[in-house]
């Protein structure tokens, strides 16, 4: 069991939050790494990490014995090659969302996390986010009875982010990196989460919004839970508004109306006789990267010995109805998503 946390981090862009959340922990951070030597300065200048910390060669951090932790936040289709040749050399691991892009790279990652006696998180953020994390508990409490339908959605301008200065293909341009894949899986680990693994998922896609992309920018996915319980995604990667993750939770004694960029959320509750009250607002913090908190989490995990929540399992289960979808909006067929890893 580790007793103290010596971290490297591995990817400079989003993968600042990481450093943040291992900083404000107070972990040791021993090395951060980027293949481009000026994202690796622009981090380490703002986080005050010394010049003989910063590497460019990711297989630096892997062969530094000190370093116990490590967290991943790289492009998508390189999360599977990197995290089990750490996993093989005997390293904890946060790896960003999602897990992987294909079934192959998925079960790949569960083997490995599964085979070592490291911990493994994947980075699925809005469990800790303020409004969900609150949601989850009024639900939890039976505040708003059994849940019976269950929606929410992505909706996120990626008009900036899908292609590269020069004109290259962007990795978030590749075919395999859907948006249902790449930021939809907020939505439906959310709705994981909250309601269980959908049984049936039946998808629609369009495409009008981002043309340098082969993929449909907006998707709309229905699934089928347990009995009596249905659900809805919604996905948009070209969406002309500010980022949200809008989300309404409908039970038998209430409703839950919230949102990860929202600082309130409404909470509709019934009296003995099931009439609707007056809603109630439930003012909340705004922090839709609480990586302060995935990474106090994370860290108990490993201090103490404790089954991680976002196991490599249940990334993979995330990012195999994502797939779902995506298949059943190209084939016109309801999809099955099938949770054998
Ligand atoms: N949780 C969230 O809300 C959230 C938000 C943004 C991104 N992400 C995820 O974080 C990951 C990174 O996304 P991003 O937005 O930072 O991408 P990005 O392309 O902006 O940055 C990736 C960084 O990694 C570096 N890099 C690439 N390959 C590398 C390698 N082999 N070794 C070392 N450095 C390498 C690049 O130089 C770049 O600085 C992705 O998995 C993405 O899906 C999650």
């Amino acid at each position: 069991m580790e007793k103290k946390l010596v971290v490297g981090n591995i990817g400079m862009k989003f993968g600042m939050s990481h450093v943040e959340g291992a900083m404000n922990y107070g972990a040791e951070i021993a090395a951060i790494c980027d293949c481009d030597p000026d994202n690796l300065r622009f981090a380490g200048e703002r986080y005050g990490i010394p010049e003989e910390k910063w590497v460019t060669d990711y297989h630096d951090i892997i062969n530094n014995p000190e370093i116990n932790v490590v967290s991943v936040a790289i492009p998508d289709q390189q999360h599977k090659q990197v995290c089990c040749e750490l996993l093989a050399a005997g390293k904890h691991v946060l790896c960003e969302k999602p897990l992987a892009l294909t079934r192959e790279d998925v079960e790949e990652i569960v083997k490995a996390a599964e085979e070592s006696d490291c911990k493994f998180m994947v980075g699925q953020i809005c469990r800790f986010t303020p409004s969900f994390e609150k949601a989850k508990e009024i639900i939890d409490a039976g505040t708003i009875g059994e849940l019976y339908f269950v929606e929410s959605e992505y909706a996120h301008d990626y008009m900036h982010i899908v292609e590269n200065k020069d004109g290259s293909a962007h990795w978030r341009a590749d075919p395999n990196r859907h948006g249902v894949i790449g930021g939809g899986c907020h939505a439906v680990d959310l709705l994981r989460w909250l309601a269980g693994d959908p049984k049936e998922v039946f998808a629609y896609g369009t495409h009008k919004l981002l043309p340098t992309v082969s993929y449909d920018d907006a998707t709309i996915a229905i699934m089928k839970f347990d009995e009596d319980l249905a659900g809805k995604v919604f996905v948009s990667t070209g969406c002309k508004r500010d980022y949200t993750m809008r989300t309404v939770i409908y039970g038998t004694k209430g409703t839950i109306i919230c949102d990860n960029t929202s600082p309130t959320m409404t909470l509709f509750t019934t009296d003995e006789n099931g009439d609707t009250q007056e809603p109630q607002t439930i003012e909340l913090e705004v922090n839709n990267h609480n990586a302060v908190k995935e990474f106090e989490v994370f860290a108990d995990c490993i201090i103490n010995n404790k089954k991680v929540p976002t196991d490599a399992r249940e990334g993979a289960k995330t990012v195999e109805v994502c797939r779902a979808i995506v298949e059943s909006a190209e084939t016109g067929k309801i999809v099955n998503p099938n949770y054998e890893f």
